[in-house]
């Protein structure tokens, strides 16, 4: 019987369950057999993996998370990793490799792909910032949780005369909070792509609340910079070299509130915008993106991730996933200020 292998890494976000039962349930059609490699590449190359078949995959459609475990391990990091991963790969003769991730999944299954190991991308990310795919799965989810929640902040805001200032996801694009903003009504967005002028944020509000508002949303990437000052959240390394960010919204506050003498609170989203169950437009990408990895392996066509194109799904070379990040277009932050103050 022949086999493939699957693997989630990096953050995990709601859609990869569905792309993990498209690939078992397509791959069957062919009569392969699916190993679902454990913790993303720390799976393949410690060999720790489990046989996933129909019954693994029953009901699993609507979990957010990923039944297999995610970590940001990076095969090109320690010595002797990739050796071991391509031994696994030789060991239990696994044909090709689907590699769900972001940025840093994919950019290690491109190296992978130059090293001759057949891979397949998959692109997930809540960020939506992967290059060469008009949507991520994970993100639809992502903005309706950040929208729901600068919801439920205007009523609160609104009853207290508060500014609620809101940090969102997003440490190098701004996708979410622009798009979370736009759809919750969100009175100043601020992503990490405009530097942010304290100033004039003030100004927006002073001039809505002279208005009559006594109230305001201002929704803010946890990536912001503010002009002038650079990087203003709190910069920490995780134990793989990424940048955590936290405390923009923090410090964007205090400074709303030292400014326009109006009363703020501050709320952090954080990682409740990546749990639970994935929307409808996640689930069917999810499923779309699964069954044409499969296909992709079929066709032998390695190297390649799966991506959305309108309405279709293609195959683009992993190289030009990876090869810079989609962040937010100029044009369209200028679009969203039409709505400020
Ligand atoms: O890349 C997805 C993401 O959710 C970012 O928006 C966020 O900065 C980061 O992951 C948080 O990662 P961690 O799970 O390591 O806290």
């Amino acid at each position: 019987m022949e086999r493939i292998g699957i693997l989630t890494g990096g953050g995990d976000c709601p859609g990869l369950n569905p792309v993990i039962r498209a690939v078992v349930k397509r791959a069957s059609i062919e009569s392969w057999q699916v190993l679902g490699f454990r913790n993303g590449w720390r799976g393949v190359v410690e060999g720790e993996f489990i046989v996933l078949d129909d019954q693994s995959v029953s009901g699993i459609l609507p979990k957010g998370g990923t039944i297999l475990g995610t970590s940001r391990t990076n095969p090109f990091k320690k010595s002797g990793d990739l050796e071991k991963l391509k031994s696994t790969m030789t060991k239990h003769e696994i044909k090709a490799l689907i590699a769900i991730g972001g940025e840093d999944t994919l950019g290690a299954a491109n190296k992978l792909s130059k090293e001759g190991v057949a891979v397949v991308g998959v692109p997930k990310t809540i960020d939506n910032d992967l290059n060469a795919t008009d949507y991520t799965f994970g993100y639809d989810t992502a903005i309706n949780i950040a929208m729901e929640c600068i919801d439920r902040l205007h009523t609160t805001a609104e009853s207290h005369n508060r500014v609620i200032v809101v940090e969102i996801m997003g440490r190098h694009a701004g996708w979410i909070a622009l798009e979370s903003g736009l759809a919750g009504g969100a009175d100043v967005i601020l992503i990490p792509e405009v530097p942010v002028d304290i100033d004039k944020v003030c100004a927006l509000i002073k001039k809505r609340h002279s208005r009559g508002k006594t109230f305001s949303i201002v929704a803010v990437a946890e990536g912001a910079v503010l002009k002038d000052q650079g990087v203003v959240a709190e910069q920490k390394l995780d134990q793989f070299g990424h940048v955590r960010l936290g405390g923009v919204g923090q410090v964007i506050g205090e400074l709303i509130e030292k400014k326009t003498g109006f009363e703020t609170r501050v709320t952090v989203l954080g990682h409740i915008q990546r749990g639970g169950s994935p929307t409808a437009f996640d689930r069917v990408l999810g499923t779309r993106f699964g069954v044409k990895a499969v296909e992709l392996v079929k066709e032998g066509k390695f190297g390649n991730m799966v991506s959305l194109q309108g309405r279709n799904i293609v195959a683009v070379p992993l190289e030009a996933a990876v090869d810079k990040l989609k962040t937010v277009p100029v044009d369209y932050y200028q679009l969203a200020e039409i709505f400020f103050g």
